[in-house]
């Protein structure tokens, strides 16, 4: 991959909400089953209730490798003031959108306007930098790689949302799941879409414990990964 982003192209999926696809790697940024049911299914139910569940946290420190639409920032930062819990939320990105494509996807229909506004405001924010959203939600979105070294340490959720290991292999290996337990809370979990046995041991070489759950419509599998337990 260079720094080039090959042209992305407005596709819609089967619960009605819009993704992208990239023809060059023949990549949709979500599930072609529904994007938004994906989302919610794999990273806001497996991932973020399951931690404040199981720990109660005053504050939830998440870390998203792939920004991309951001469908799972904006459904997380919907539900942390929607529920008054309390997130810090990292996004890396390599190749960020503009502001254009992100207006295009379809994600805050049939919702009141301030959830156009939040969408919005989760884009136009600056790189590179801390940005308080609301008394219930930062965010801090990283243009650069997930191969890079990260500054950040005490993560309790990494969603895992880069392409599919058939388009960027390079993304799911042992050394990158490895630098993902290095900035881990005690509790810290890592969840995925992704279920391939490949990927399952890499995380197990990096000591990372597996759990397999059952994955959104379409997909018979999804990965829960934790430091401890
Ligand atoms: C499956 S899509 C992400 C979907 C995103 N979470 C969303 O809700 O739209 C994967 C994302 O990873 C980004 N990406 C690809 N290579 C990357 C890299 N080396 N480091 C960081 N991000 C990368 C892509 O540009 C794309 O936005």
């Amino acid at each position: 991959m260079n720094n080039t982003h090959p042209s992305r192209e407005l596709k819609y999926t089967a619960d009605g909400s819009a993704t992208l696809y990239v023809p060059h790697w023949d990549e949709h940024y979500h599930s072609v089953h529904g994007a938004i049911q994906e989302s919610n299914h794999v990273f806001i139910n497996a991932g973020l209730k399951y931690f404040i569940e199981e720990y109660s946290p005053d504050v939830v420190r998440i870390y998203e490798v792939g920004f991309g639409t951001g469908l799972n920032a904006f459904l997380t930062a919907k539900w942390a003031l929607e529920n008054q819990i309390r997130i810090e939320y990292y996004s890396i990105e390599a190749y960020p959108l503009s502001i254009e494509e992100a207006l295009s996807l379809n994600y805050t229909e049939g919702f009141e306007s301030q959830w156009l506004i939040l969408y919005e405001e989760l884009h136009r924010v600056s790189w590179n930098e801390k940005n308080r959203i609301s008394d219930y939600f930062s965010i801090h979105k990283i243009n650069g790689k997930i191969e890079d070294k990260m500054n950040v340490k005490d993560i309790d959720i990494v969603y895992f949302d880069a392409f599919a290991p058939s388009a960027q292999p390079e993304l799911w290996t042992e050394d990158v799941f490895q630098s993902f337990y290095n900035i881990m809370s005690k509790n810290g979990i890592l969840v995925t879409y992704c279920a391939k046995g490949a990927v399952r041991r890499a995380m197990k070489a990096a000591d990372w414990k597996i759990e397999k759950l059952q994955g959104p419509p379409g997909k018979r599998e999804m990965t829960r990964a934790y430091i401890s337990k």
